[in-house]
């Protein structure tokens, strides 16, 4: 049993066609996996879909053998969900630690130790802790999105496209960041336009095109392969 098993989801917004059909996402434990595809694929909304922001019509997700097709986003990050969203994914009024504590909220444990761990892993953000977050580069901005994630102590933290509008160098160092993380025995479920860049630390890679799984496979073979190259990953 895989650790997110989400598998024939089929929903769209509202009373809107469906914008991803019979779409299957597999996530093992400890393993970094990347959904690529052109824009408007409905990777986004295949994320939502995980995270309980969208009525499924048909499918399921089950959570580390648990079926949480019907729980609340928040049940589910109570049950080891992180979700970095693609946009406004800080409080930028906020400072960089507000921002960390928010992400804690749903603890009543001690968050102090996981606080340590963020500053650690973003030690700029240790810097800045006290400047709002709206005052920080994008790339340091990415940082706090994901810090505040990590807050919650998810077992599956989820990126939707973490390295947008970053600098290539920024992009290293982020990817290098996620890695850190999958090795502490997280799981990454990650959606990225840099697809050759993803796919080359991804265990599992998903190519999404028009809300249907196109092709499925390692990173390494997707880079291997001739078609995926020619279309999802200019030549
Ligand atoms: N909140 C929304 N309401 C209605 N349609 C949406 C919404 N968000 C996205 N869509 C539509 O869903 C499709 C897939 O979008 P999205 O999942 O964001 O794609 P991707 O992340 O692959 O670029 C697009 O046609 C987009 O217009
Ligand atoms: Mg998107």
């Amino acid at each position: 049993m895989s650790f997110l098993s989400a598998t024939g989801m089929t929903g769209g917004y509202g009373n809107g066609p469906d914008i991803i059909e019979d779409c299957d996402i597999i996530v093992d434990k400890g393993e970094i996996a990347v959904v690529v595809g052109p824009n408007g694929a409905g990777k986004s909304t295949a994320m939502k879909a995980i995270f309980g922001m969208l009525n499924l019509r048909k499918g399921a997700v089950v959570l580390d053998g648990l079926d949480i097709t019907r729980m609340a986003p928040q049940e589910r990050v109570r049950q080891g969900m992180g979700f970095v969203p693609q946009n406004r994914n800080v409080f930028v009024s906020m400072t960089v630690e507000e921002n960390l504590e928010m992400g804690a909220f749903i603890r009543d444990d001690e968050y102090g130790e996981t606080m340590e761990r963020v500053y650690e892993l973003f030690p700029v953000l240790r810097e800045k802790r006290n400047q709002p977050a709206g005052e920080l580069s994008g790339g340091q901005r990415q940082q706090v999105a994901v810090g505040r994630a990590l807050m919650t102590a998810p077992k599956l933290l989820m990126l939707d496209e973490p390295t947008a509008g970053v600098s290539p160098i920024v992009m290293d160092e982020l990817f290098d960041r996620i890695l850190e993380i999958a090795r502490t025995g997280i799981a990454i479920l990650m959606v990225e336009q840099n697809a050759r860049q993803a796919l080359e630390i991804a265990d599992h890679g998903f190519v999404l095109v028009q809300g249907q799984n196109r092709f499925t496979d390692t990173g390494e073979a997707l880079l291997a392969n001739e078609e995926v190259r020619r279309s999802f990953l200019g030549g």
